[in-house]
């Protein structure tokens, strides 16, 4: 049972109610839409480039927003790559190899989504790589080296719990419920280390929309395939499985969480969490959890596996925080995986991963160094 983290059911300020639940909800999608509207340059500055490519930025913007009134079929690697995007220099060569068709997985369609970063992408080698994915095993190379074996087709995901809508959708559908989107995102682990990732899915709300929580869902439960014979790592005890996850309803329905089909253009390898996953881009990564099957929509807060397996170590809230220290070491600083040689210095890590701009306002009131 978690010790330090609050024992209420929700914090003191920012209190969700049947009352204005729906009112958060629309809030988020009127910010949503806001951002995705003709007017790119309201985006948020933490969502620029801090590295001095501000005006490519406003250029990339300024195409997003000229291909939004083209038909939006093209390859979002396509859109980066042609003329009026980002300049090819700015593309990591793996970014092209894979454009090229090299990588060899199914292709999705994606328009650009003005949540990008336009910080260097991680090396496709090393996203698909060094993985945590502790049902193949904890070495960083086992997903890679075991996931393999894992069956994704078919695969249904069950919606369940208070929505007036409960079903169980065939992941090919839930790909198909809203326009799929290309979100490069940060994604700093717990342990120290981040990379720059380019998913594709769509806002968690648009699935949300379509079923309905009712008044009293204030919590989502992420539960995600716990099957021995496909995952060797289920036979061993580090974690309670399966492995679930969980986000406040407001944090779910916050327009940067993702309900991720792909990345690099392409369906999501499967150990990166195919065939869909969520992707919390201001949370530690273990928020993000991999190859869900089944979203519950529930009054409490649910138990989370690594919340349950050391509490004084992982909040249910596990936002990012540089001035809160894990206990065995300093969350201060990160690691940036893909960025070589002998003098990389370690980059200051942002509270809120540098998405404070936008999530911040989620948390008003909360202490959290309590709240961690
Ligand atoms: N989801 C499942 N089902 N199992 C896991 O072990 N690890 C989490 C998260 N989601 C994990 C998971 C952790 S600790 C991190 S940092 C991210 O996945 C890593 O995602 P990536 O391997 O795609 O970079």
């Amino acid at each position: 049972m978690p010790t330090r983290t609050s024992d209420r059911a929700e914090p003191r300020s920012g209190e969700i109610t049947p009352k204005n639940l729906y009112e958060r909800v629309r809030a988020a999608l009127r910010e949503r839409d806001a951002l995705c509207a003709s007017d790119r340059s309201a985006v948020p500055d933490a969502t620029l480039a801090s590295d001095g490519r501000r005006s490519r930025r406003r250029k990339f913007v300024g195409a997003a927003a000229g291909a939004a009134l083209a038909p939006l079929a093209a390859a979002s690697w396509a859109g980066r790559t042609g003329a009026g995007a980002v300049a090819q220099d700015d593309v990591h060569p793996d970014a092209r190899a894979v454009a090229s068709g090299q990588a060899g997985a199914a292709k999705l369609d994606a328009k650009p989504s003005p949540f990008s970063t336009m910080e260097r992408q991680t090396p496709y080698d090393d996203v698909t790589g060094y993985n945590n994915f502790y049902e193949f095993g904890t070495d960083k190379a086992d997903p890679q080296r075991y996931a393999s074996a894992m069956r994704v087709q078919p695969w249904t995901v069950s919606i369940e719990g208070e929505v007036a809508k409960p079903r169980r959708f065939d992941v090919d559908e839930l790909r198909r419920l809203a326009p799929l989107e290309e979100r490069v995102y940060r994604l700093r682990c717990v342990e120290g280390w981040s990379m720059v990732i380019p998913w594709i899915g769509y806002s968690f709300v648009e699935l949300m929309k379509r079923v309905e929580p009712t008044g009293n869902a204030k919590f989502v439960e992420f539960v995600t395939l716990a099957d021995p014979k496909q995952m060797p790592g289920v036979r061993s005890r580090v974690l309670a499985w399966p492995y679930t996850e969980g986000l406040r309803i407001d944090e779910a329905a916050h327009p940067l969480t993702l309900l991720t089909f792909g990345l690099y253009g392409e369906v999501l390898p499967k150990q990166n969490g195919a065939p869909m996953r969520v992707v919390v881009p201001w949370k530690y990564g273990f928020k993000s959890a991999k190859s869900l099957v089944a979203i519950r929509f529930v009054e409490r807060r649910p138990q989370t596996s690594w919340n349950r397996a050391a509490p004084n170590e992982y909040g249910f809230f596990a936002n990012v925080n540089p001035q809160v220290d894990h206990p065995r070491w300093s969350q201060a600083n990160e690691r940036r995986i893909g960025e070589g040689g002998l003098f990389v210095r370690r980059r200051p890590t942002k509270l809120f991963n540098g998405y404070a701009e936008q999530v911040a306002g989620l948390y008003a009131g909360m202490d959290l160094r309590k709240e961690y």
